[in-house]
């Protein structure tokens, strides 16, 4: 497949700059660690030859032009409101239809995952796009830790509630917590990342530190941000935009240029970092991924499930 690399186990895992500092400010901190935690190098991540090619996004525009309701609904709220949440210690809740359910310190699932950089388009249902160099790791390697159950069929993705440091939250802009899903075989492709940083650092707040979902072929809002909880479930979970406006967004969000949003064409998008003037550029099907992940939606009627 073309996303997988070449490259050997030894050459991708010196994380441990970055695990050393996670385990220091833990220990310090006991749980009340005060102030923001600035970006970090993330140390040597393996480079994959994934996106290779694409002109990447300044991480001065990735940073600035963000979508994090919880700090607010301005592009340039989350980078302005999110600095004072506390990011270490961190854990993932693994719940529902897994063999090992439990409580997952972060620096515990970094040990046990390969960290690696992929550059992946990111595509806005607001018709706006970026290119980015994600370091994550395959979410198919953290199901498979906590042991997936064959009566699972979803994934379910809840972010934090933080009412002291999200002053979203207060406002009801949606109903907490921002919630996300992802059907079975969506969840275990390898496209599908959890990302921990980019351009190798750490993830800043505003992006979703300290750990998000990544979906490249979906528009940006099912990739979830500082992600607490992860459930396997029979049912088809409930996700936050289509709870909140079922017209407008539906479960599977994949990137269509033929099915509009009611507010915006799909069909061309403009590149952040190139002006609001610039040529915009033709919509690809499923975000340009579609080679990997049409044959997922086979025999679906798109316009219906969108
Ligand atoms: N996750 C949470 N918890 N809250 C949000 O408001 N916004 C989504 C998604 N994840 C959102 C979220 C939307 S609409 C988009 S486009 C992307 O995050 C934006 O990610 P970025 O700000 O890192 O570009």
């Amino acid at each position: 497949m073309p996303f997988k690399t070449e490259l050997k186990h030894s050459d991708v895992t010196p994380k441990a700059a970055f695990l050393n500092r996670r385990q220091i400010i833990a220990g310090a901190a006991a749980g009340v660690m005060a102030g923001p935690a600035s970006a970090r190098a993330l140390g040597d991540i393996a480079k994959t030859s994934h996106g290779a090619g694409l002109a990447t996004t300044s991480l001065e525009d990735i940073s600035s032009y963000c979508n994090f309701y919880e700090f607010g609904v301005g592009k340039d709220d989350p980078p302005r409101n999110a600095q004072d949440m506390v990011t270490v210690p961190w854990s993932v809740e693994i719940a529902g239809l897994v063999d090992r359910p439990g409580t997952y310190g972060l620096e515990d699932i970094l040990r046990r995952v390969d960290l690696e950089e992929r550059i992946y388009r990111f595509r806005c249902v607001e018709a706006w796009a970026m290119v980015i160099p994600w370091v994550g790791f395959e979410l198919n390697q953290l199901l498979d830790m906590a042991g997936v159950q064959p009566s699972a069929k979803y994934v379910a993705f809840e972010t934090a509630v933080l009412p002291d440091v999200m002053e979203g939250i207060s406002r009801g802009y949606l109903d907490w917590p921002y919630r996300e899903a992802l059907r079975m075989d969506e969840a275990m492709h390898p496209l599908t990342l959890m990302s921990v940083g980019i351009y190798g650092e750490e993830l800043r707040n505003q992006n979703g530190a300290p750990i998000r979902l990544v979906v490249p072929w979906k528009y940006g809002f099912k990739s979830i941000k500082s992600v607490v909880k992860v459930e396997l479930t029979s049912k088809r979970p409930p996700n936050s935009w289509n709870m909140q406006n079922p017209r407008e967004y539906g479960f599977y969000s994949n990137v269509n240029p033929l099915v509009d949003h009611p507010r915006w064409s799909q069909a061309s998008e403009r590149r952040i970092g190139d002006g609001v003037f610039a040529r915009r550029h033709p919509t690809l099907m499923f975000n340009g991924y579609g080679d990997e992940v049409a044959s997922l939606y086979a025999g679906m009627d798109l316009t219906r499930e969108f």
